[in-house]
């Protein structure tokens, strides 16, 4: 058997325990099956005294993770603390600088730093492998990367937060507003104690610019990703895309367009019959259009300590079984000297459909003023009606419900402005794109 594969781990929290757990177990099953063991020469974490539930005693600690990238006696550093600065960042140079592969799982560091990353990774024959990092348990980045070599991606979208997915699942099936939703998360360990990131959508926009960057063979571009989370949803926005036969999913979309790649991030209705509106709770999906392989969708588990773990085992396997001396997959599918700049396609530009709540005051002549600033803008009107469910009081504001046909983003806020400035709006109007899947 050829000479163990000597691996160094930084961050022993949910994904860093379970994966040493997994390495420990199964250490005779993963021997045979990469043709060399895998051993844990060191570790490192904040905490040495912690109890993480795993046997530690034969493996070098040590203080910080910089030293253990720069010193250790190890072919591979697996990155699992977080964070897009330091210390993930250093040690992750560090190591790669030494020629050491580099496995990480760390989304919010490869969307900061991705890029430069790969370019030392190459010069230094080191590989760079983050599978983890988007989807968690979903083998995207080998889909992407190596499998569909040779395709012309046209869009990649999908639901990749879990806690996001889980509070709107939750919000439609049992009928509670955002904040119990997002409470429940917490209580179950779902979200954060701080849950902004998640909420906000930021979390989905670094793993969308990741997936941006493969599929595209871009640069990574995370700060140029239209952005909206998904605190404004509201049960009546959830039982209206119902009643129309919708779901909100909170999607991470990035397609071409003649103008160059679109990303964004945003509620979106999907048609309730597509398999990616059946995609429930803290699953994740991710859908690959391209013009070979045709449409491919991978679901599964987005999160949690053995999924994320699983991932990061794949591309550690990977790395064992590759042959010395053979050419290495660069991390972004092509050279980092490779990557052409991201060119941004504005928002204002997407043409697709729009569900769009409007709260007026009951007046005569509100319903066909809507209509009219719709055709003054070009936009053609799937439906358009009131939704009165919630509101038997007639003293009440009126809920409107449209649902246009594919129309620019610019025509829609423009319409918004003009009825805006009618007088007769309550509230502020809540706009969601409607995306239909090609396929599924
Ligand atoms: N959890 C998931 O489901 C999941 C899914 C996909 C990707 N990921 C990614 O995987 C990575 C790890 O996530 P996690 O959930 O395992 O995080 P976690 O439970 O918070 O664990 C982080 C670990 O890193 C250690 N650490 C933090 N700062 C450190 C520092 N300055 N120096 C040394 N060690 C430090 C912590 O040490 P102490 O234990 O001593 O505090 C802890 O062991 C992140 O990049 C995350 O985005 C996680």
């Amino acid at each position: 058997m050829a000479d163990a594969l000597k691996i160094g781990i930084a961050g022993l929290g949910t994904v860093g325990a379970s994966l040493v757990r997994i390495l420990q177990d199964r250490h005779e099953m993963l021997a045979t099956t990469c043709g060399r063991a895998i051993e844990i020469m060191a570790v490192t974490a904040r905490d040495r005294s912690r109890d993480r539930g795993v046997n530690l005693s034969e493996i070098k600690w040590f203080d910080d993770a910089v030293s253990l990238a720069s010193e250790a006696d190890i072919d591979v550093f697996i990155e699992l603390m977080g964070g897009a600065g330091d210390p993930a960042y250093s040690a992750v140079k560090a190591a790669l600088q030494r020629g050491i592969h580099v496995v990480t799982a760390n989304k919010a560091l490869l969307a900061a730093h991705g890029i430069d990353l790969a370019g030392i990774a190459e010069e230094h024959g080191a590989l760079l492998n983050y599978e983890a990092a988007v989807a968690g348990g979903i083998p995207v980045i080998k889909a992407l990367r190596e499998s569909m070599t040779g395709n012309t991606v046209s869009r990649v979208y999908g639901i990749m937060n879990g806690t996001c997915n889980y509070i709107l699942t939750k919000m439609e099936k049992e009928g509670l507003s955002f904040e119990d939703c997002l409470k429940e998360a917490q209580r179950l360990g779902y979200a954060e104690a701080d849950p902004a990131f998640d909420i906000e959508g930021n979390d989905t926009a670094h793993k969308l610019s990741i997936l941006t960057s493969l599929a595209f063979g871009t640069a990574i571009a995370a700060d140029d990703i239209y952005l909206e989370g998904i605190t404004n949803i509201s049960i009546e926005d959830i039982q209206a895309a119902a009643d129309l036969g919708y779901r909100i999913k909170l999607l991470g979309v990035a397609q071409r367009t003649e103008s160059g790649i679109e990303q964004r991030v945003h509620p979106t209705m999907v048609p309730y019959d597509s398999v990616i509106a059946q995609v429930d709770g803290v699953t994740n999906a991710v859908a690959i259009e391209s013009d070979i392989l045709g449409e491919l969708l991978m679901v599964g588990p987005g999160a949690g300590g053995n999924a994320t773990a699983s991932a990061v085992l794949g591309d550690i396997a990977d790395i064992a079984k590759s042959r010395p001396g053979a050419q290495h997959v660069p991390a972004f599918g092509r050279p980092a000297t490779a990557l052409l700049p991201y060119k941004r396609a504005r928002i204002q530009s997407h043409e697709g459909g729009y569900f769009i709540r409007l709260k007026v005051l009951d007046r005569t002549g509100v319903f066909a003023n809507i209509a009219g600033h719709m055709a003054e803008n070009d936009i053609s009107l799937e439906s358009i009606m009131q939704h009165s469910k919630h509101y038997v009081d007639s003293a009440e504001p009126k809920t409107i419900i449209l649902v246009t046909h594919a129309t620019f983003e610019a025509s829609v806020r423009k319409a918004i402005v003009a009825i805006k400035g009618e007088g007769y709006l309550v509230g502020e109007p809540q706009v969601i794109r409607i995306e239909r899947p090609k396929a599924v």
